[in-house]
Order: C-alpha cells, then sequence, then structure tokens
C-alpha cells in the first residue's frame, strides 16, 4: 500500500529558509545558493538514473587536470554545477576538481560565497552501476577585493555549510550548516528532497572498517597494525570489511552506521588520494557535526591550511573511537 502524501513534509528547501530565518541579519544569498546546487543536484541524480538509456556512460576521450579519463556523466555534471552557482548570483569564486584553475565568476553575477565542488565522485563506479555522489564545501569570501586564488585556499575550519548528494539505491541530500547535519531524500514522484534523516549523529565505535587493502604492501606499519588488529580475534571481536570506492557511499554509510574510513598515504602517494579542497574538507566538516572525527593521521582536517587547489591529503575519518584508536597507534609508531 502506498503512503499517504504528507500535506506538511519538511522540504529541503523549507528547512533552509527556516534555518535562514533565525539568523536575523541573513541575506538569504546561502539559501540561494544552496537552491541552485539542488536543482545541479536533481538534474545530475536524473542523467545517472537514465546513463544507460541516454548513452552518458563511456568515455568522452578526454583526461581532467588529474590525467583521468573524463567520463560523459562527469563533465555534465561539472557543467550543471558551474552554471546553477554562476545564475545564482551568490558566489564569486568556484573550485572543481574538473577544472585546472578556480573558475571566476562575472561581475554582474559576482556574489560572496566560494564554492569547492567534486561534481561527480566514484568515477570508476559509473559505469558498473555503483553508487557515486556530488561533494560541496561553501566558505565566504573575506574581503571585498576581486576573488582570487588565495580566497580558495580557506582551511576547513572556515568553511560555513558543506554537504554531499548519494546516487545509490535512492537519492539523498545531507548537509550541514554547522550546527547540525540533516540528510534529504529525493522523492521522485514531487521531484523534492524531504527531511528524511533529522540530526544525524555518528555512533561512538562502530563495527565497520573501510580502506582499499590491495594497497597494504604501500602502507606504512601503523596503518599496517591498525588494520591488522581489526583482523584479529585476539585483539577483539574483527570488525566488517565494506569498501566501495567511492567516497561520498562510504562515508555515509560510516555516518550511518559508524566505524572508520581511511584513504591513507602510502609509499606511491605521500599525501594520500583524496583532495583536500573538495572532498577531505567537506566530508570532515560533516562528519565532525555529527559528532565524529576526521585527521590527516597528524592534525584535524579543518585545521589544515592548503597550500593548493588540488592538493591531497591522507585521511582518517569516523567515530570518534575508531579514529582515535588509529590516531594512537600513528603515534606511538612516531
Ligand atoms: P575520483 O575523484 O576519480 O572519483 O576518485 C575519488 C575516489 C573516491 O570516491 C574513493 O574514495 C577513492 O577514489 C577510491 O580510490 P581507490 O580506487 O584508489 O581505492
Ligand atoms: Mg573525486
Amino acid at each position: 500500500m502506498s503512503q499517504p502524501l504528507d500535506s506538511n513534509c519538511i522540504t529541503l528547501t523549507r528547512f533552509v529558509l527556516a534555518e535562514q530565518k533565525k539568523v536575523p541579519q541573513a541575506t538569504g544569498e546561502l539559501t540561494q545558493l544552496l537552491n541552485s546546487i539542488q536543482t545541479a543536484v536533481k538534474v545530475i541524480s536524473s542523467a545517472v538514473r537514465r546513463a544507460g538509456i541516454t548513452q552518458l556512460f563511456g568515455m568522452v576521450g578526454e583526461t581532467n587536470v588529474q590525467g583521468e579519463e573524463v567520463k560523459k556523466l562527469d563533465v555534465l555534471a561539472n557543467e550543471l554545477f558551474i552554471n546553477m552557482l554562476k545564475s545564482s548570483y551568490t558566489v564569486g569564486l568556484l573550485i572543481s576538481e574538473e577544472n585546472e584553475t578556480v573558475i571566476e565568476v562575472d561581475l554582474e553575477r559576482r556574489g560572496k560565497y566560494i564554492v569547492a565542488f567534486d561534481p561527480l565522485d566514484g568515477s570508476s563506479n559509473i559505469d558498473c552501476l555503483v553508487s557515486i555522489g556530488s561533494i560541496f564545501a561553501i566558505m565566504k569570501k573575506e574581503d571585498n577585493t576581486i576573488p582570487s586564488l588565495k580566497d580558495a585556499l580557506q582551511p576547513g575550519n572556515k568553511v560555513v555549510a558543506a554537504g554531499y548528494a548519494l546516487y545509490g539505491s535512492a537519492t539523498m541530500m545531507v548537509l550541514s550548516l554547522g550546527n547540525s547535519v540533516n540528510g534529504f531524500m529525493l522523492d521522485p514522484t514531487i521531484g523534492e528532497f524531504v527531511l528524511t534523516d533529522k540530526n544525524m549523529t555518528i555512533p561512538n565505535r562502530g563495527k565497520i572498517y573501510a580502506i582499499n587493502e590491495g594497497y597494504t604492501h604501500l602502507w606504512d606499519d601503523a596503518v599496517k597494525e591498525y588494520v591488522q588488529n581489526k583482523k584479529d580475534p585476539a585483539k577483539g571481536k574483527p570488525y566488517n570489511a565494506r569498501y566501495v570506492g567511492s567516497m561520498v557511499a562510504d562515508v555515509h554509510r560510516t555516518i550511518k552506521y559508524g566505524g572508520i574510513f581511511i584513504y591513507p598515504a602510502t609509499s606511491a602517494s605521500p599525501k594520500g588520494k583524496l583532495r583536500l579542497l573538495y572532498e577531505c574538507i567537506p566530508m570532515a566538516h560533516i562528519v565532525q557535526t555529527a559528532g565524529g572525527l576526521a585527521s590527516n593521521g597528524k592534525i584535524p582536517i579543518l585545521d589544515v591550511q592548503p597550500q593548493q587547489l588540488h592538493e591531497r591529503s591522507p585521511i582518517f575519518l569516523g567515530s570518534k573511537d575508531d579514529v582515535q584508536e588509529v590516531l594512537d597507534i600513528i603515534k606511538k609508531h612516531e
């Protein structure tokens, strides 16, 4: 039997508007900005669901700034984020995983916010229909000068809002405005994101570890010891291993069920793989707001001062006690 329609449902738009009204001096710009991201995500979700039919799968035949093959869906998602954000009249500068340099917004449409985003993360999972996602972090420009690279290189503790969209068995948007984390499921029958996961909090300890174990031979001794412990019955009840290979899916599961997600430094990639500005920082902001921890192994991700636009960082993120456990082992090995 189908559910009755809720005549008073809390949509993402309604939620953001209500949050805006709590701040008397708010101008409504952040609300407008989040609406533009919401539109981009809805179109991406629709494209992801229809990708096979509309032949958006497969390579475009070019490589992105990281030297990876660009898929058609990646291109579409990137264009959507850029076009929707520019036309929101709220941003001055955009940072995208797909663009080598910062994207400046023309003067007439310029606003005070800066958005760093990965329009479609988990590229290796696109063609086999495994979950993929979009990630974003929103910062404010600190002064009235022309937006430049230095405005983009802000540490995570300056982020005003962050979120991700997961194109999984359903499409979900998770948003942190710094005081709480809330999840909104896309109801395809009405085309709206509806609040389903109010005030999300991450358990203090979980039973799952997520790391690409194919790289074990490239890890340092601390990471090897930690992961070995998680499988050793002599060290406690062994954890379950889960690794999707899409950061959004792995992080979403970690928030919902608890546990730890790790993408460490390896001898081949001493700074890890994931990007600080639009992968690590937004996820760290969300996880910390939900009561978890996110570290680069030495300091909190949110305290790292970015030096470069596409800089990478190792990341240890998840339940407080699980992350603390690995940090203690790292300390012991120093
Ligand atoms: P992408 O930006 O090319 O999609 O790569 C990022 C993805 C993350 O979603 C995921 O956590 C990681 O790469 C997986 O990497 P690996 O295949 O090395 O385990
Ligand atoms: Mg990515």
